[in-house]
């Protein structure tokens, strides 16, 4: 994902990007070469007067970098999930609200016109039943089989559907999940988790997750308003009324987005919807966290 983001910032007319840090040195210097700029140690970097900082390391890699980031007084991008665990996040946050830095995070969905347009009608049909799902193989890196670095499919991956779910729906007072543990030996993170969601409206939802099948299938939601339904994944929303169903397809690239909008936010340009700053990260991270709980536990967990 740093890659990711560093192609889409050398490719944006207003930013310059100034170099590149990883904690292997071999992949620092693969990147900066490909990206024509120098391959950093982190403090090196932070003291090469920036105006911002993308923080796209593991789930278990976060905290000491974030909060060095913060003590410098830098604006900061961090990629999703906040952390493995919680604890971590909270601290950030804290540290993050104290300094009063801007913050974006990697909840890029949230920049899909097809979102936007979702929204509108959860607004107008507030829902009843949402379903969240993400069903997909294990990804290639060793760190996300092993959950205390990970945090797990339901932190790392369908975070990104617990995030539209309290998008459209509100925020979630109660989860309660049960797990299927993992079928692999070389892998300690569940091969698939159910749980019911009890939002703070009355609606009621639940999430799939599987990770133990051989390639993705699904990933997305389905909500039942009062008056619609609503079904939307990363490349289609359907919307069914009264009157028919209409399908679109978005007509945005939200990774790029993502990555405009913060710079814009940072520049004064046109402000855009749907950056998720940390504070409203962390909120998403906190039902992600208590669906894992809860699966691991067996006991209905309150996000706090
Ligand atoms: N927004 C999305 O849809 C999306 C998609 C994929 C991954 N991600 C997130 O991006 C993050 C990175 O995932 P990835 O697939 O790029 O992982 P990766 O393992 O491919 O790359 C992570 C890089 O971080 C480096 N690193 C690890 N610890 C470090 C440290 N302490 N300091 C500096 N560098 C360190 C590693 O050496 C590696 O080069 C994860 O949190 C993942 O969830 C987000």
């Amino acid at each position: 994902m740093g890659a990711r983001h560093g192609r889409t910032l050398t490719g944006l007319d207003d930013v310059e990007l100034v170099g590149v840090a990883d904690a292997v040195p071999a992949a620092a210097r693969a990147l900066a070469g490909e990206l024509g700029v120098p391959a950093l140690e982190p403090d090196e970097l932070l003291r090469s007067r920036l105006d911002a900082v993308w923080l796209c390391v593991p789930p278990f890699a976060h905290g000491e970098l974030e909060l060095a980031v913060v003590r410098a007084g830098l604006p900061l991008f961090v990629e999703k999930p906040l952390g493995a665990g919680l604890a971590v996040a909270e601290e950030v946050a804290a540290a993050v609200a104290a300094a009063g830095v801007p913050t974006a995070t990697g909840y890029h969905w949230r920049h899909l016109d097809t979102v936007a347009a979702a929204r509108e009608v959860c607004a107008a049909h507030p829902p009843r039943l949402v379903s969240a799902t993400w069903l997909d193989k294990v990804p290639p890196p060793a760190w996300w089989s092993r959950a205390d670095r990970s945090g797990g499919q339901v932190v790392e991956q369908a975070t990104h559907v617990l995030d539209l779910a309290r998008l459209l729906a509100g925020e979630v007072a109660e989860v309660q999940a049960v797990r299927a543990p993992s079928s692999d030996p070389g892998r300690d993170v569940d091969d698939a988790t159910a749980a019911v969601l009890r939002f703070a409206s009355g609606a009621v939802g639940t999430l799939a997750a599987a990770c133990a099948q051989p390639a993705k299938t699904r990933a997305g939601l389905e909500l039942s308003c009062a008056g619609a339904a609503v079904e939307l994944t990363e490349t289609a929303l359907t919307v069914t009324t009264a009157e028919g169903a209409d399908r679109r397809e978005p007509a945005v690239d939200a990774r790029l987005a993502v990555d405009r909008a913060f710079v814009d936010l940072l520049t004064g340009g046109p402000r855009a919807d749907g950056l998720v700053d940390y504070a409203e990260a962390l909120r998403t991270h906190r039902v992600a966290v208590a669906v894992a709980e809860s699966a691991r536990t067996g006991a209905p967990v309150r996000p706090g």
